[in-house]
């Protein structure tokens, strides 16, 4: 096992009913932005729940955070921020309402251009606002995370920083929240949550017993709920599973002292700045053809994949590993999600434009062992035509 070290100080307030804990996890005396995105928290009542138990807090209300949120859209949240002198964000929503809620909070203080923290990683970020969240997409783990994901719109760049700053102080998490997802958010979550897992995992040995056995635990368990999720629209117990499954799989726990992989996540941000294919199918279109292409150095990993996951132990190894890649299609694609670039008309052009982003962002040395060059990227999207 790698040396690591682990700090998480996020609070988890997990079950039915516990928006109302806003009352006490806010401070009294804030000034407080309630973040949100499109009509969801309002039409659900989230929103009307949140500001209750706000109480006679100053709240402040920005919305219209879009999927994928972009730097445009951020940075006038940041002026409100400045303008009103907020010392306090909430964000309420999914993965994209919490990144930007982080981005929010690194950039309100920031010295200089804020577009600078998503070029540099979040290396250059000194001060952040301090933040809370109530999710209502189970799928990224920003509850529970120090990352978030922005969007430059005009260049069609999404970058990902990183800083121990911008993790929340808090989420709730009430999965009867998540009833009133449409079932494409819902597959996007159990895709999203496995490749997490995945990204994680599916490298090669270092004996991490316990992050091995944890990452399996979490991959069966999207495996037996995504499905109920996604049939049974009001089963508490799935949406709770789901919930949870998701926050575990990227909150730092099954990644510490474990080598990561990232790449299809790399890849998949290109393919959504281009062509604006949701985070989750672009990471359905790379893993099944990542995993086939890069099968040499992830060999003894994906046999104990395909044993411990999907219970093949029989044949050669080669074709354990086959029906293991298989598995993870079909699975995707069970959930609805389509697994090959051509589902979404894309074809060899948009590989040469996804190839030359990488490029320009400096993906050229991917993977546990930054041997995905260019190259290999471009053979990974062939293999996904
Ligand atoms: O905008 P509204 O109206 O709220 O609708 C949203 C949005 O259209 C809707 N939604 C959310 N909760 C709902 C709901 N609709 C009905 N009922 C509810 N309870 O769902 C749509 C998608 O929301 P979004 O937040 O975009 O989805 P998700 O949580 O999948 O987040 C995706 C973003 O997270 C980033 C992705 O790149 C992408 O930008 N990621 C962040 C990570 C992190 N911070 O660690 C890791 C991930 O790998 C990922 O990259
Ligand atoms: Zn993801």
């Amino acid at each position: 096992m790698f040396n690591f070290e682990f700090y998480n100080p996020t609070k988890i307030v997990f079950g039915r009913d516990t928006v109302t804990r806003l009352s006490t996890l806010v401070p009294t005396n804030a000034r407080v932005l309630i973040l949100f995105g499109g009509a969801s928290a309002q039409k659900n009542g989230t929103l009307d729940e949140v500001k209750a138990a706000l109480g006679t807090r100053e709240v402040h209300e920005f919305s219209g955070i879009e999927p994928n949120p972009s730097y445009e859209t951020l940075m006038r949240a940041v002026e409100h921020v400045r303008r009103e002198k907020i010392d306090f964000l909430l964000a309420v929503g999914g993965g994209s309402v919490i990144d930007g809620t982080k981005f929010i909070a690194a950039a309100a203080n920031f010295d200089g251009e804020p577009w600078d923290i998503a070029v540099k990683g979040g290396a250059n970020i000194t001060s952040a606002l301090p933040f809370g969240a109530v999710l209502t997409l189970p799928a990224t783990g920003s509850e529970m995370n120090n990352g978030g994901v922005v969007t430059r719109k005009s260049i069609q760049a999404k970058l990902a920083f990183h800083s121990p700053l911008v993790y929340p102080q808090f989420s709730i998490l009430d999965p009867s929240k998540t009833f009133t997802l449409p079932p494409r958010q819902i597959a996007n979550g159990v895709v999203d949550a496995f490749v997490h897992t995945m990204e994680q995992y599916l490298t090669y040995p270092v004996n991490g017993q316990v992050q091995d056995r944890f990452a399996e635990g979490l991959l069966l368990s999207l495996i037996e709920t995504g499905p109920l999720v996604l049939a049974e629209t009001n089963d508490y117990d799935a949406r709770a599973n789901l919930m949870w499954v998701a926050t575990l799989a990227l909150n730092g726990l099954i990644g510490a002292g474990v080598p990561q992989d990232w790449a299809t996540h790399m890849i998949g941000h290109e393919l959504t700045a281009q062509y604006d294919i949701d985070h989750a199918r672009t990471l359905a279109i790379v893993l099944p053809s990542l995993l086939n292409v890069q099968r040499g150095n992830k060999h003894a990993k994906l046999l104990q994949y395909a044993a411990r996951v999907w219970n093949i132990t029989e044949g050669s190894e080669e074709a354990r590993i086959d029906q293991a890649i298989q598995n993870t299609r079909d699975f995707f694609e069970s959930m609805g999600i389509k697994t090959r670039l051509g589902d979404y008309e894309l074809g060899q052009a948009a590989i040469d434009i996804v190839v030359t982003q990488l490029s320009a962002h400096g993906m050229t040395k991917l993977g546990e062992h930054k041997d995905i060059t260019l190259e290999v990227s471009r053979k990974i999207l062939e293999g996904a035509l």
